[in-house]
Parts: C-alpha cells; structure tokens; sequence
C-alpha cells in the first residue's frame, strides 16, 4: 500500500503537469515529505539487480576487458588489470555474457580449446568488424573469478538448436562424460557453476524475430533440454518483453511460466523521439535533461504492468523479473564506429542510474535481477578505456554509493514531491529508496531531477531510531558534466553535509541536479 501510495503521489504530480499543457518546473520553493516505514520492511533488495552485461560489442570485451596475455597493458591471463580492479570494488555480483544479440548467433564450440585455432568470424550485429573468438567459455569464467562475479550465460536460440545448447550447458556443468574430459583438455578439471542461463536473447527481434505464441513454444522447447547436475541449479530465465509489449508477457507467463524461472524485461532510455537513438550524449539543453529523466521514470510503469500479468499466473511471485537489459542509449560519439555504441557518460546518466535503482525497490518483490548495459565501453558504460587509459563515469560512482543496497531489506518510503518540468517532459522533483543493510546501518538514497533547484526534504522515521546522519554527494555545475581521460575526476562523490536530524526527523538540503545517499547512525 505505501509502495502504491509513493506511486500515486508522482502519478498525479505528473498528469497534472501534462494537463498544463507547456508545462514549467513548480519545485521551486515547494518542499517535499517523505516518511520511511521503518517498522514495516519490505522485501529484499536482492544484489543481483547489480548485475552487469558484457556483450561482444565494440570494446566491450576486446579492448576493454580482454587484451590478451601478451598485452603491454598490465594483465591477469589477458584480462585487464586496471578494469578488473574498478569493478571488483563495485562488488559485481553476476555477469551477463555474451550478448545481446551477439548470443543469438554465436557457437560456443568456436570459443573454446587453443586460441590462435578458433575461427575468426564476422560480428554481423556489431560493426562488421572480425571476432577473434579469443574470448569464450573459459576466459568468460576466467573473467567472473577475477571479478568475483555469477555467470549469466544466454544461449543461442537465434540459429543454433537446442542439442547445441545442452551440450555448452553440459560442458560447462558436467561433472563427468566426454565434454567434461574435453573440458579438462582446454585446463579446467572442474565443473563451473552456472546460476543462471538465458533462452536467447530477444527472440521478437534479432533472436529470430518471432511471434510470441511461436516464441512461447521455442522457449519450452529449448527449457526442456538445460538440464542441472545432481546438486545443482540453473535458473532459466526467457527472452521477454521489449519495454511496453505486454502481450509478450501475457504470452510467455500464460503459454511457458511452469518451465521458467525468470522472465526478462529490455528497456532502453531513448531521448530525443524513440528509436533510432538520435540524442547526443553531451551538449544538451534542459528539455533533454527532462526528456531523458522522463524516460528513466518511466521503468516504473513498464515494471508495474509487466508484474500486474505476472501475478494473474504467478501470484506467488516464484518467478522474478529480470530486467536485464537498461540505461541510456543516445547517439554514439563523433568519431566512434557507429557500430560500436560507445557514449560518454554525464551526470544526467547518474540521475538515469539512481532513478532505476530506486524504482527497482518500489518493485524489489517481483524485479529480482537485472542488468545495465553494458559494463565498459558500450551504452550506459560503468568505465570507459582508450587504449592504456581508463576512467569511470558517473553511473560507476552511482553503482559503488549505493552498494549497501545489496542483499539489504527494503524499507517503504513514501514521498510526496512536486514535479520538476521542462516542455512536455516532467518527472517527480525527488525520487528515493530506503534500505537497512544486514548489519542494521539504514542507507537512503535521492535524487534531485530539477537541474536548477534545491529541495527542501524532510522525511518522518516511522520506526527508527537514528540519532545522526552521514552522507555523499555526486553533483557538478553542468547538466552534461562527464569525466574524461584528460580530467577523470570532474564527476566524482564527495562528502554531503547537507542533512540533519531534527526533532526526530530527517531534514534534507538536496541541492539541483544531485544523488545524495546518507547512512543513519
Ligand atoms: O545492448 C545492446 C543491444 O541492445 C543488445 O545486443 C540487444 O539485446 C539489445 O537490443
């Protein structure tokens, strides 16, 4: 009921807005409430939504990860030191791999044994540019210990066959047989783990662009053959919905739910009109802020709908949606491959970050993994290399304040804020999500969408006794402000002092164009 109240609240804060036609910013001097339900928690807010996607795209792997052992740039078994690092301090729970619509056409028998004799292939998705193969199944595995990861492998529904897929599900699991002594001629005796295993990948579009009831069908068909060792799980998420197609859920949920265990979910933020991706990355105006903030906010709706189907079949939420694919997608860079999807990272791409996580615990019963796109180099990137060099962008420093949400409860929060409104785009001035952490610590994080002022936030602590309070920051002076090889640290968290409690509650000075995340004590 609270979670339906926060929701109201923006719902009606942002059709009041659309009905004023051009609608302006009404934050200025009007404070938002918040109240925190300490005393009521909700659901766990599972780690695994930090999970992240490495997909053979650009230099998401080659270039970015990977740059072979014998790489003047300093390396673990060919993977780059400096990189591995930056995400282990994120604590990257699991990692999705290899695509994408990469997956849906990719061999795994071609990524595996000596390097310099796997096929080198044409990346038809990505560029045309060659795949090396230098990376498969044990540099991927290879890949998650270094970072300390969870392997999420999607397979190949796209043109592979379902003994195609059992077999690399067989290789990489099988405690004995033929492709576990083949596995351990390529170095590595033992079985890995694999927690979780993707039926293709977008099957209404590059996985074979087929109708649901068809791909409701196919996905039962290729479940039936991904098959555990004794002891051992494997989660099988399906292929599902591109953002507002609902019918793709009704589908899947009504025609394969018993054979599942998750259902994907793919949504992109495409400012600037939808599809193709037109927005530049950097340099925009006010109206793209909101445009992009807009999109952002709109996870919330498309996860509300989406669950509302699931419940009619699974009302006991067995099955988790996993979102597994999200973030910004904006025109890529002036001179980068246009195949390559490569975009710099700004402080709107912090708020697109924190916005996500915060309705991702307005949702944290259902939504129970899911994954930005990507990792590095590609999209809504956490780091960014060019040869040597590296950086991370704002959504890194996002991903590592918010940490203490991982596998912590969720505490409800209702918030009552005005709207902030640019054009015809509007979006809640304040947006937030609240959790206590397994060691009892209660972390809150917000977000100020109005680029141009402070709020005023008091929240009431239903249930908690917290007598001071402690924060960071992550802001800049510019909308598209972004950090670059040449000066790394223009967007960075710093302390927030910003925050004090007074007469039992928590009052907040939530500057412009801000994510603030405090730790109650
Ligand atoms: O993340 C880039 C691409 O977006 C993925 O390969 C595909 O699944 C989606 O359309």
């Amino acid at each position: 009921m609270l979670k339906a109240l926060q929701r109201t609240t923006a719902a009606l804060l942002l059709g009041a807005t659309a009905l004023t036609g051009t609608a302006q910013a009404d934050t200025a001097g009007k404070p938002t409430t918040a109240t925190i339900h300490g005393d009521t928690p909700g659901p766990v807010y599972s780690k695994e939504i930090f999970t992240q996607f490495a997909e053979h795209l650009g230099n998401g792997i080659y270039g970015g990860l990977w740059v072979g052992k014998d790489s003047p740039i300093p390396n673990t078994n060919g993977f780059r030191n400096d990189v591995i690092s930056a995400l282990r301090t994120l604590s990257v729970p699991v990692i999705r791999w290899p695509g994408g619509c990469f997956a849906d056409e990719y061999h795994w028998r071609e990524g595996i044994g000596p390097q310099n004799q796997r096929p080198v292939k044409v990346n038809t998705h990505w560029g045309g540019v060659t795949e090396p193969n230098s990376v498969g199944t044990h540099e991927f595995f290879e890949l998650t210990r270094q970072v300390g990861a969870k392997a999420y492998i999607s397979g190949n529904v796209g043109n592979g066959s379902p003994r195609e897929m059992a077999e690399w599900v067989e290789y990489i699991t099988a405690p004995a047989g033929s492709l576990a002594d083949e596995r351990a001629r390529n170095g590595h005796k033992d079985p890995w783990p694999l927690p979780y295993f993707g039926i293709g990948n977008e099957l209404w579009g590059c996985g074979g662009n087929m109708r649901a009831e068809y791909a409701a069908d196919i996905t039962r068909r290729y479940a039936t053959f991904i098959k555990a060792p004794a002891d051992t799980r494997i989660m099988k998420i399906a292929a599902g919905a591109n953002a507002g197609d609902y019918e793709w859920t009704e589908t899947l949920m009504r025609v394969a739910a018993p054979m599942l265990d998750g259902l994907s979910l793919h949504y992109y933020v495409l400012p600037g009109g939808g599809w193709p991706p037109r927005a530049a990355a950097t340099g925009f105006d006010e109206s793209a802020w909101a445009d992009a903030l807009q999109g952002a906010w709109h996870m919330d709706e498309l996860i509300t709908r989406h669950s509302a189907i699931m419940d009619k079949v699974d009302p006991d939420k067995r099955l988790f949606l996993a979102v597994d694919e999200w973030g910004a997608w904006y025109k890529q860079d002036p001179d980068t491959h246009p195949g390559f999807l490569r975009q710099q990272n700004t402080l709107r791409d912090a708020l697109i970050a924190a916005i996500n996580l915060d309705i991702f615990a307005r949702h944290a019963d259902r939504v129970r993994m899911t994954a930005i796109a990507q990792m590095v180099n590609v999209l809504q990137a956490m780091i960014l290399t060019d040869g040597d060099k590296m950086i991370v962008t704002p959504t890194y420093h996002v991903f590592e304040m918010y940490k203490p949400w991982q596998d912590a409860t969720v505490l409800p929060i209702a918030i009552d804020t005005p709207t902030y409104a640019k054009d015809k785009f509007a979006v809640p001035a304040v947006v937030g999500s609240a959790v206590r952490s397994r060691d009892g610590s209660v972390h809150i994080g917000l977000s100020n969408t109005d680029p141009n002022e402070t709020n005023r936030v008091t929240i009431t602590l239903d249930g908690l006794n917290a007598k001071a309070v402690s924060g960071r920051i992550l802001t800049a002076a510019k909308m598209d402000a972004h950090n670059s090889f040449d000066s790394p640290n223009v967007v960075r968290p710093v302390p927030f002092t910003g925050a004090g409690i007074r007469n039992g509650k928590l009052a907040v000075s939530l500057p412009a164009k801000s994510v603030v995340v405090l730790d109650l004590r």
